[in-house]
């Protein structure tokens, strides 16, 4: 009936059009599917309340890598540099959804997103969108999350590490404090294993040409030649910054990289620097003195609690709940708890026993646990 009245109708996706959409009324006639599973079939982009994104270039700078340009619906909020976004994909009938940093500026000029997905052997999202993404391709998003972000007011200096994909969200925040007119100082150090692995590298020559305070250095790890020798080390802070101390500082890339530089920010008495990575995290958990029951009250299903992450006691169970990174990052798994406890295996925090939305990826019940599924 709703995908008659949207085809029949001149509804524009604009104002009317779109508070139509989100009415409750509209929204009651589409229980229990929601208005945006009917809206989807008429205007992949034209949703209440669901962000996705049209895919309007596709580039390729690397072998191992291909760079998107999205442009996102009307329910995008925008991002701000350093920040990542959960892009989900529907790769062999399963929909999976990972985190990527977008590598654009915070406000381009047509509110385009930019997108460098870097492959790995088991990254089935990456070589698919690698392999298969075209212009006209349509991917849900979430909104943009995380706390690793240039801060506001802009701090004077600005130190930028990045080791591999992990230059995105710094290579967002160069961009953008360029687009700015940043007067103060900006150090880039910047790892790849290889020149032809290497993201980015015209753009950053470029950038330090024309912006007096930007000092740019690359090192490949496993080439004969490299402007910076081997990994990082404190001697390869000169390079791009007489002083690191006192600099906001920004590390983005492997465990190797972020452990590299946090003891230099040790050893010399700083406030730790801010760092994200997108590996997975230790999960920790104790299958053998778990206890008590996880109950499914919407399927009716029950099982004695395993003491893996809720997610897999789920999938034991036999149900299937929408997930995505499975390492609490991109909050698609997030489910409503009803009653009991749960701790996160990442942080160790024990949550209330109450209701409460759940990622229940890396969740692990704490006893009894009653669980919308
Ligand atoms: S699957 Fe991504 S947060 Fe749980």
């Amino acid at each position: 009936m709703i995908d008659r009245a949207l085809r029949s109708s001149k509804i524009r996706p604009r104002s009317v059009g779109r508070r139509l959409l989100r009415s409750s009324l509209l929204e009651a006639l589409a229980y229990p599917h929601g208005v945006d599973r009917y809206v989807e079939l008429v205007r992949p982009l034209l949703l209440a309340r669901d962000v996705r994104a049209e895919v309007t270039a596709v580039h390729h700078q690397t072998p191992k890598s291909v760079t998107l340009t999205l442009r996102p619906n009307e329910n995008w909020r925008g991002f701000r540099a350093g920040q990542f976004v959960g892009v989900s994909v529907e790769v062999d009938g399963v929909r999976l959804t990972r985190p990527y940093s977008p590598a654009g500026r915070e406000q381009s000029a047509d509110g385009a997103l930019e997108l460098t997905v870097s492959t790995h052997p088991e990254g089935r999202v990456s070589r698919h969108l690698r392999d298969h993404a075209r212009p006209g391709l349509v991917v849900d998003l979430t909104q943009a999350q995380g706390e690793f972000m240039l801060p506001s007011p802009r701090p004077q200096r600005v130190l930028l590490i990045s080791g591999g994909s992990g230059i995105t969200p710094v290579m967002a925040m160069l961009r953008t404090l360029c687009q700015e007119g940043f007067t103060g100082e900006i150090g880039f150090l910047n790892y790849a294993r290889s020149p032809t692995l290497a993201l980015y590298d015209d753009e950053l020559a470029t950038l330090a040409l024309r912006h007096e305070g930007l000092r740019v250095a690359r090192g490949f790890t496993r080439a004969r030649r490299s402007e910076l020798p081997g990994r990082f080390g404190r001697e390869h802070l000169a390079a791009v910054i007489p002083d690191h101390a006192g600099a906001a500082t920004f590390v983005c890339g492997p465990p190797a990289l972020i452990d590299s530089v946090r003891a230099v920010w040790a050893q010399d008495g700083l406030p730790e620097p801010a760092v994200e990575t997108f590996t997975a995290p230790v999960l920790r958990f104790d299958t053998d003195r778990a206890e008590g029951r996880v109950s499914f009250t919407a399927s009716g299903r029950q099982v004695a609690n395993s003491g893996l992450p809720l997610l897999e006691q789920a999938e034991d169970a036999g149900l299937a709940p929408e997930h995505g990174c499975r390492m609490g990052i991109c909050n698609t798994c997030s489910t409503r708890k009803r009653t009991g406890s749960v701790r996160n295996v990442i942080s160790g925090g024990v949550s209330s026993a109450g209701e409460e939305q759940i990622r229940i990826c890396v969740s692990v019940p704490v006893g009894d646990v009653e669980l919308d599924l």
